[in-house]
């Protein structure tokens, strides 16, 4: 190798790792200028906290801007209670439908499925024992099939509609 292969070669490698800097510089700084125009994101946990820190820790209660009628404002805001599942629908076909039939339809987890032979041993229970099971849940069935929400009267209004169709 003579000094001059190894100077040119120190030449271009020079170069070549400059450009790769430079390249480097521009990709961030182009990263950096795309990141600035994103829109920056709400984040409703730390906006809470934010407001949460920033509430005074004692208050007056008196009047309309005390601080009761600020707790007041602040819980009527409170997103209400769920509403009952399928608006409160004693529908037991349509519940039935939408809930029950996820396992009953094919027998999934070993549900009865919707035919009088899988039932036989069932219905001797009578139809308030079949309800109460099915309100609490028994075996691998969860309660009211899984859906909390459920009222009462809407799983015995499902559970009705079941044993009507398996008794057709
Ligand atoms: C996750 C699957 C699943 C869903 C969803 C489901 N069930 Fe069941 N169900 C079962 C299984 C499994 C059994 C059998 C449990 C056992 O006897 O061990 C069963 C049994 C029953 C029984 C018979 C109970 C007894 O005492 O023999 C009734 C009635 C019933 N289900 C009604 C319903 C109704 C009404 C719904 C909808 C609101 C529903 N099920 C949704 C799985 C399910």
């Amino acid at each position: 190798m003579s000094a001059e292969s190894d100077k040119a070669f120190i030449k271009q490698f020079s170069i070549v790792l400059v450009s790769l800097v430079v390249f480097t510089a521009i990709i961030m700084g182009l990263a950096a200028i795309l990141h600035g125009k994103l829109e920056p994101k709400d984040n409703p946990a730390r906006t809470a906290a934010k407001l949460d820190r920033l509430a005074p820790v004692a208050g007056v209660y008196a009047g309309e801007t005390g601080r009761a009628a600020a707790l007041a404002a602040a819980q009527a805001s409170q997103p209400q209670a769920p509403a009952a599942a399928f608006d409160g629908s004693l529908d037991g076909g349509m519940i039935y439908d939408n809930v029950c039939s996820t396992c009953h339809a094919n027998g999934v987890a070993g549900a009865p499925e919707m035919v009088a032979s899988a039932w036989s041993g069932r219905l001797d229970k009578g139809t308030e024992a079949l309800i109460s099971n099915a309100i609490n849940g028994i075996g691998a069935m969860p309660a009211r099939g899984g859906r909390r929400d459920l009222s009462d009267e809407q799983v015995a209004a499902s559970v009705n509609y079941m044993l009507e169709v398996i008794k057709r």
